[in-house]
């Protein structure tokens, strides 16, 4: 299979290409825009094999997407392509609304017009996959909330009703009723696959667990929303690759999996268990505990996650490799050992060196 990724340079994307280029023969290219998010350094290792290439486009241009169909002529779409990070939605909408919503439109148009193009075998073969999150189907009973009445608390299943909460939740539900309107209206073979909180190497340090590793080793302030009692399932991103991978090549046309790692954490939990992994490996004068800082909670913030993934196990027989403990100590791990790289996102020469990068 010809493999066209969107947003391969980012954090979720980087760690499919590398699990594809590495774990199997298909070929890939790469198509990123490369925004603050998009870092070419996190591909270095497959940067020069023979199955990979990469190209700057927008996704929102649809005349470059056209060129780039007819030129590369793929046998699938994986599409992971957005601007993702729930803080910045809310300081600034516009550029979620542009990526999320008119870039997957722009995509799902260039990816038609190209499928209506070809013989009916490789139609029948074509599979558009749209990435997305657990955020769209908004919050669930907290532990807090139950009651006598309550007692069983409920997960997101790929029939829960979408109920977004962010700019970015918002954005992102809108781009999988596309998706689903694409499949439904002009019969563009789709996938659609929902996931959990990621966590792993090459994660940008703006979000949680990297942004905690990464101050902590520095002897900074560790910021907590409000009381750190919002729950998230935590799935290692190298599970989910592995995931997405399983869904393109055996999952069944216009269906949704919803993908996590039936591991709930609350945020407090999460960044407790970081100081106590490091005070065992890099023990200071006094724990890292001690620099917990609690911070303003986020406006609308949602205050627990967890999705049900029974069925890509029992549909697909996906299952994940880490648990949040393994994984969490091998991601403590490589940004110890990855200082390189840290400092490249730091001080921001991954983008400046990204011209020596490309192909
Ligand atoms: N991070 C998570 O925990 C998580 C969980 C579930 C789902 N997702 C979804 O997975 C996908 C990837 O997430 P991520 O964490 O890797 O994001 P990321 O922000 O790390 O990477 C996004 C990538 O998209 C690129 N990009 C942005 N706008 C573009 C445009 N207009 N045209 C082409 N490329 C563009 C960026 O340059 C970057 O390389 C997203 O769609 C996100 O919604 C993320």
């Amino acid at each position: 299979m010809k493999i066209l990724v969107t947003g391969g340079a980012g954090f979720i994307g980087s760690a499919v290409i590398r699990h594809i280029i590495t774990q199997t023969n298909e070929t890939i290219l790469n198509l990123d825009k490369l925004t603050y998010a998009g870092n070419l350094t996190s591909l270095e290792d497959v940067a020069s094999h023979p199955r990979y290439s990469f190209i700057q486009a927008d996704i929102c241009d649809a005349e470059s997407l056209d060129e780039i169909f007819s030129a590369y002529e793929p046998d699938a779409v994986m599409h992971l392509a957005a601007e993702s990070h729930v803080d910045r939605s809310i300081s600034g909408p516009a550029n979620f609304i542009h990526t999320n919503i008119v870039g997957t439109y722009t995509l799902l148009e260039a990816a038609r017009r190209y499928w209506g193009s070809l013989d009916r075998e490789r139609q029948q073969a074509f599979r558009f996959h749209h990435i997305s999150t657990d955020e769209v189907y908004g919050d669930l009973l907290h532990p807090d909330d139950m009651s006598e009445d309550v007692t069983v608390l409920p997960l997101f299943t790929e029939e829960t009703a979408y109920s977004p909460s962010s700019p970015y939740s918002a954005s992102k539900a809108s781009s999988d009723h596309l998706v689903r309107a694409w499949s439904r209206t002009y019969g563009l073979p789709v996938l659609i696959t929902n996931c959990s909180n990621n966590y792993g190497p090459y994660h940008f340090p703006e979000k949680l667990i990297p942004l905690v590793i990464l101050n902590a080793l520095e002897g900074k302030e560790l910021p907590v929303y409000g009381n750190g009692d919002q729950i998230r399932d935590w799935l290692y991103v190298e599970d989910h690759a592995h995931a997405l991978y399983t869904v393109l090549t055996k999952g069944k046309i216009g269906e949704t999996y919803n993908i996590g790692g039936f591991n709930e954490k609350k945020n407090l939990d999460v960044v407790n268990a970081i100081c106590d992994l490091l005070d065992r490996i890099r023990p200071g004068a006094t724990s890292y505990r001690s620099l917990i800082t609690r911070v303003d909670d986020r406006p609308g913030h949602d205050r627990r996650y967890a999705i049900d993934a029974t069925k890509i196990s029992k549909e697909l027989g996906w299952e994940p490799k880490e648990t949040f403990e393994t994984g969490l100590m091998k991601t403590i791990q490589w940004y110890i050992d990855n200082k390189k790289w840290v400092e490249n996102v730091k001080k921001g020469t991954y983008q400046r060196e990204r011209l020596g990068l490309i192909k």
